[in-house]
C-alpha cells in the first residue's frame, strides 16, 4: 500500500493535474482535500484536452474510486455541470463520492466574494477567482455553513438556503449591491441536489477502510503551498490549507498513513491574481515565457504573471510541506532561452535574506539575488528518460532540487502524458 500527497509548491498551476494523471496508473483512490471550483486541473490525453475544478484527476483511470473530501467547498451547481460535461464525452462517473461534510458554496457566496472584491482599495484587492471560495469557508468557521448532507432533505435544505440568502440579501441592499433572486436561483440548487444525492457519502469513512486495507490512496492538492491561508503570501492567499497537513484535515486520515510528499513545482515561476511576486518579469521578457508556456489560467483565463525560478520560496514550500520526491513540470517551456536566472536569496532593504519573511509588505521589496545558468537551447519535447536530457537542463534541474533540498522523482517535458518520465 501506499499513501502519497501530491502538493503545489508555488502559487498553483505547477501542472499537478498532469503528474497526478500520470502518477494514478497504480493507484486505487484519489482524493481532493482542500479548495473548491477555484481550482483548474488540465489533463490532455491522446488529442483531448480535459479540465477539471472539483473532479479528482483519477476520473480517467477506470475502476478508481474518487473522493471529494469534507475540506473542500462545494458548488452543486458547478459540480453538476463538471459531471454531465464528463459523462458527455464518455467518462463515467460512478466512482466519485462527495463527501457529506463538505461545505457548499452557494449563490450568496459568490455574489459576496465579488463585493468583498469590489470593496477593497486598489492595491489592496486579492484578486480571488469569484467563485465565492473565501465567503463559504468564512460560514464554515464562522458555523453558519450548509453542508453536503443537508441536500439530501431537500424541504431542509430550501428553508435553509432562503434564511441566509434573505440574511446575506440585506446586506448587499444596504450596499446597493445585485441581491440573490431566490426565486430564480432555488430550482437550480433543487435539480443539483437531486443530481447529487447518490454520490454523497461518509468519505472519512471510505479513506479510512482503503488505507486499512492497503489500497494505494493520492491526496490531489489543489492550489499551492505559498497560496495557503497559514503558510502563504498571506493575506494574499486563498481560504484553505494547500499543505500536506491539509490532507488529513481534509479527509478524516490520520497522518500517521502518509509515507510520501510529491511537490510539483515548475521550472519557473507563475502567480495568477495580486500580491506579491518576488522575481517577476515584466515587459518583453515576462510576455516571452507566458506566450511560450501557455500561461492563461485554466478556471479564469487570466493571463499568468511569470518570473524566474524563486528557489527560496520553493524551499520553504518544500520545508512546510516535508517534500520528498519532486516532480518538475514545463522543463520545454525554457527550451529557447540562452540564459535562465535562479534566484538563490532576497535583499530588502539592503538586507541579505535567504528565508522567506513571513510579512508580505517585505516580499513587496525584494530585489532578487539570482544566479545565472546557460539554457540548452535544443528541444525537450520528446525526451523520455533522464539522460537524453541536454547536458544544461540536467544541471538546471539538479541545482533546483538542490537548492529546495528535495530529490526529482519525475520530470514533465509537455502536456501530454507521454511527455512525463520518471527517475
Ligand atoms: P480564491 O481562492 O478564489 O479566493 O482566490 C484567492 C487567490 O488565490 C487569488 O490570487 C487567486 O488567483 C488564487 N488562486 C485560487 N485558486 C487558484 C488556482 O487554482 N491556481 C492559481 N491561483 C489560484
Amino acid at each position: 500500500m501506499s499513501v502519497t500527497v501530491l502538493v503545489g509548491t508555488q502559487w498553483g498551476d505547477e501542472g499537478k493535474g498532469k503528474i497526478i494523471d500520470v502518477l494514478t496508473r497504480d493507484i486505487d483512490m484519489v482524493v481532493r482535500f482542500q479548495g473548491g471550483n477555484n481550482a483548474g486541473h488540465t489533463v490532455e490525453i491522446g488529442d483531448q484536452k480535459y479540465v477539471l475544478h472539483l473532479i479528482p484527476s483519477g476520473i480517467f483511470r477506470p475502476g478508481t474510486v474518487n473522493i471529494i473530501g469534507n475540506g473542500l467547498v462545494v458548488d452543486p451547481i458547478s459540480l453538476q455541470d463538471e459531471m454531465e460535461g464528463l459523462v458527455k464525452r464518455g467518462i463515467s462517473v460512478n466512482g466519485l463520492q462527495l463527501s457529506d461534510k463538505a461545505h457548499l458554496i452557494l449563490p450568496y457566496h459568490r455574489l459576496m466574494d465579488a463585493f468583498k472584491e469590489s470593496q477593497r482599495a486598489e492595491g489592496k484587492k486579492i484578486g480571488t477567482t469569484k467563485r465565492g471560495i473565501g465567503p463559504a469557508y468564512t460560514d464554515k468557521a464562522d458555523r453558519c455553513g450548509i453542508r453536503a448532507l443537508e441536500m439530501l432533505d431537500l424541504a431542509a435544505f430550501k428553508e435553509r438556503f432562503t434564511e441566509y440568502a434573505e440574511k446575506y440579501n440585506q446586506i448587499f441592499a444596504a450596499a446597493g449591491f445585485e441581491t440573490v433572486d431566490v426565486a430564480a436561483e432555488w430550482p437550480k440548487l433543487e435539480a443539483a441536489a437531486k443530481y447529487l444525492q447518490p454520490y454523497i457519502k461518509d468519505t472519512v469513512l471510505s479513506v479510512n477502510m482503503a488505507a486499512k486495507a492497503g489500497k494505494n490512496i493520492l491526496f490531489e492538492g489543489a492550489q499551492g503551498a505559498l497560496l495557503d491561508v497559514d503558510h502563504g503570501t498571506y493575506p494574499f492567499v486563498t481560504s484553505s490549507n494547500t499543505t500536506s497537513g491539509g490532507a488529513c484535515t481534509g479527509t478524516g486520515l490520520s497522518p500517521r498513513y502518509i509515507e510520501e510528499v510529491y511537490g510539483v513545482i515548475k521550472a519557473y515561476t507563475t502567480r495568477v491574481g495580486e500580491g506579491p511576486f518576488q522575481t517577476e518579469l515584466y515587459g518583453e521578457e515576462g510576455e516571452s515565457l507566458r506566450k511560450a508556456g501557455n500561461e492563461y489560467g485554466a478556471t479564469t483565463g487570466r493571463p499568468r504573471r511569470c518570473g524566474w525560478f524563486d528557489a527560496v520560496a520553493s524551499r520553504y514550500s518544500c520545508m512546510v510541506n516535508g517534500v520528498n520526491k519532486l516532480a518538475i513540470t514545463k522543463v520545454d517551456v525554457l527550451d529557447d532561452l540562452p540564459e535562465l536566472k535562479i534566484c538563490i536569496a532576497y535583499e530588502i532593504d539592503g538586507k541579505r535574506y535567504s528565508e522567506m519573511p513571513s510579512d508580505s509588505k517585505l516580499l513587496y521589496k525584494v530585489t532578487p539575488i539570482y544566479e545565472t545558468h546557460p539554457g540548452w537551447m535544443t528541444s525537450t519535447d520528446n525526451v523520455c528518460c533522464w539522460n537524453d536530457l541536454p547536458e544544461n537542463a540536467r544541471k538546471y534541474l539538479q541545482r533546483l532540487a538542490e537548492l529546495v533540498d528535495a530529490e526529482i522523482g519525475i520530470v514533465s517535458v509537455g502536456p501530454k502524458r507521454e511527455q512525463t518520465f520518471e527517475l
